[in-house]
């Protein structure tokens, strides 16, 4: 499959996809061509603490392209946190509003504003003419029903956008079920935007299956794919995989927990976050349910150490 034009995008993913992720994953593997990072709240304080925005310090993230992404409803909020992105070098910037979290939701934020298209016109309105970036939006169908998408399309069209990531399920089905490619076809028709395909294209059948029901797009947002199969972005881009796929696990694993070890503070929060990876990558292994789960029992670093060591040792079934 000729896959030159395949632009392939890492989902943010808050909790996993973070800066030192992203880094050491471009370190270890290619078919990545740009991340959007996990989102930045906006918020009312006019004076902004570098934590916020340490995710997407331009200095730390020349490896790969990236475009960052705010949470918020409140339009000065945007435009301020906007503004700041923008003195940083960031063109480009996106709005979230597929959070399904029913804290974030009921807060109007996230998936949560998708019922409210009034709310979204008035606030792109206001927004838009402030802000010196292009925007795009990151949307799920709806908050309650695929229906509401057909409320909100009309009102995107007024305004210039980059691009639509649309993950076609709604904030309620969170990631039950499956994605509705019968609605995102619809969604696309029903819009003059460009649209990103996002949502469950974890392995290159599913990729292929996506691809070839939509030929004209070229943008795949990617996000549990990728954390279970580490490879799937160079499967899809037909890059030729030489070395022992274990051994290029095991090595990004390691550098992985290395760089986390560096930057958190205590034990606790180094073996939930690596734990949090094993849940993904634990997917791609047959017959391994056992060891995966001991990994995960886990208490201190040097048992999940030794645990993990194991596990590579035995030379397990990587289905990825
Ligand atoms: C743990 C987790 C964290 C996520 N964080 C974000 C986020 O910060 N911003 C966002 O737009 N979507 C977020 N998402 C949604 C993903 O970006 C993506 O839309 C969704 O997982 C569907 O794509 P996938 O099937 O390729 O994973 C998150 C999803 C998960 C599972």
């Amino acid at each position: 499959m000729n896959n030159t034009k395949t632009r392939i995008i890492l989902a943010p993913l808050q909790g996993f996809t973070d800066v030192t992720f992203r880094n050491v994953y471009a370190d270890h593997f290619s078919g990545i061509d740009e991340a959007m990072a996990p989102f930045i709240s906006t918020m009312g304080q006019k004076r902004l603490k570098p934590s916020r925005i340490k995710d997407v310090d331009p200095e730390k993230n020349q490896k790969l392209f990236i475009t960052p992404q705010l949470l918020g409803n409140m339009p000065e909020d945007f435009i301020f946190l906007a503004d700041c992105l923008y003195d940083m070098g960031y063109k480009k910037i996106n709005w979230n509003l597929g959070c399904p979290h029913s804290k974030i939701a009921k807060k109007k934020r996230g998936s949560g504003l998708l019922m409210y298209p009034d709310l979204i016109d008035d606030f792109l309105g206001r927004v838009l003419p402030k802000i010196s970036n292009t925007l795009s939006v990151k949307i799920r169908l709806g908050r309650k029903s695929k229906k509401e998408i057909e409320q909100l399309l009309p009102v995107l069209d007024h305004y210039p956008l980059d691009e639509i990531i649309l993950h076609p399920r709604t904030g309620e089905q969170m990631y039950t079920g499956v994605s509705d490619h019968d609605a995102f076809a619809a969604a696309m028709e029903n819009s003059r935007h460009c649209f990103t395909y996002n949502g469950d294209i974890t392995s290159l059948a599913a990729f292929n299956t996506v691809s070839t029901r939509f030929p004209g797009i070229h943008r795949f947002m990617i996000g549990r794919g990728i954390l279970s199969n580490p490879f799937l972005a160079e499967q899809i881009k037909g890059i030729i995989i030489k070395k022992n796929k274990l051994l290029r696990l095991k090595a990004f694993h390691d550098a992985l927990f290395e760089n986390y070890q560096a930057i958190f503070s205590g034990p606790g929060h180094l073996i939930s976050r690596m734990k949090g990876f094993w849940n993904y990558l634990g997917l791609c292994f047959s017959n391994s349910e056992k060891q995966i789960k001991n990994i995960l029992k886990a208490k201190t670093a040097e048992t999940y150490q030794d645990r993990v060591n194991e596990f590579f040792n035995t030379d397990p079934e990587f289905a990825g």
